[in-house]
């Protein structure tokens, strides 16, 4: 009988364990704690469109691999779909932590230069129209066409960008596809 109660009391001791970390924030190095605190801030702030861990929607893309000043050049003053977010809205102090915590994500730095052939831009502007207004977007049409500029794509740096853009569509992060068809397609000023 007696045995049977202890793992009950460990359970219980590594709740209490845990629950006793989180109220003590200032115990952690400044550099984690920053990335950390800045979660919850972006999950709020910034998770709806980009995702609670910044991996992207339908409608925005993931952002790993920008670093602090670009996510807050980003907010402030946006290029693209995105509207300021003002500090009235979200001080400076907690876009920093914000900024911190994505800066931390995993992510490409650059996007690679590829230059597809005519026939596959014709399938990307295509994909780019199906999924381009994130409210009525047409997916199969846009996993078709990403399929079919797969297909006949022959570079390997453009065959694993097609795969990622497809995959971001085929699990419902099209925002990522969106974005960076329009960068690819040069239909974007400003980046
Ligand atoms: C209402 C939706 C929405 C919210 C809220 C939002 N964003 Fe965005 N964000 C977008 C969209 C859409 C884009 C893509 C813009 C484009 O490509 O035209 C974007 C782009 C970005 C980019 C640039 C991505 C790139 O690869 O160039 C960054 C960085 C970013 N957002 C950070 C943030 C942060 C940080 C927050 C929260 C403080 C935030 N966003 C809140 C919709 C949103």
């Amino acid at each position: 009988m007696r045995r049977r109660l202890i793992p009950l009391i460990t359970m219980t001791s590594l709740i209490l364990t845990a629950c006793g970390g989180a109220d003590s924030p200032a115990s952690q190095p400044a550099a984690i704690s920053g990335a950390a605190a800045g979660q919850p801030l972006f999950a709020l702030n910034c998770g709806e469109c980009h995702g609670q861990d910044g991996t992207g929607t339908d409608e925005a893309p993931g952002i790993g691999g920008h670093d602090a000043e670009e996510v807050i050049e980003q907010v402030r003053n946006p290029v693209g779909d995105m509207e300021a977010i003002a500090s009235e809205a979200l001080s400076d102090a907690d876009l920093q932590l914000i900024a911190e915590f994505v800066a931390s994500l995993p992510g490409e730095e650059a996007h690679p230069e590829i230059s597809p052939s005519e026939e596959e831009r014709v399938h990307l502007v295509a994909a780019y129209e199906a999924i381009e207004d994130y409210e009525d977007m047409d997916r199969e049409a846009a996993i078709n066409h990403l399929g079919q500029a797969l297909a006949i794509a022959t570079d390997e740096a453009a065959i694993a960008i097609y795969e990622e853009l497809l995959e971001a569509v085929e699990t419902g992060k099209s925002g990522t596809t969106r974005h960076e068809l329009k960068e690819l397609l040069g239909l974007e000023e400003g980046h």
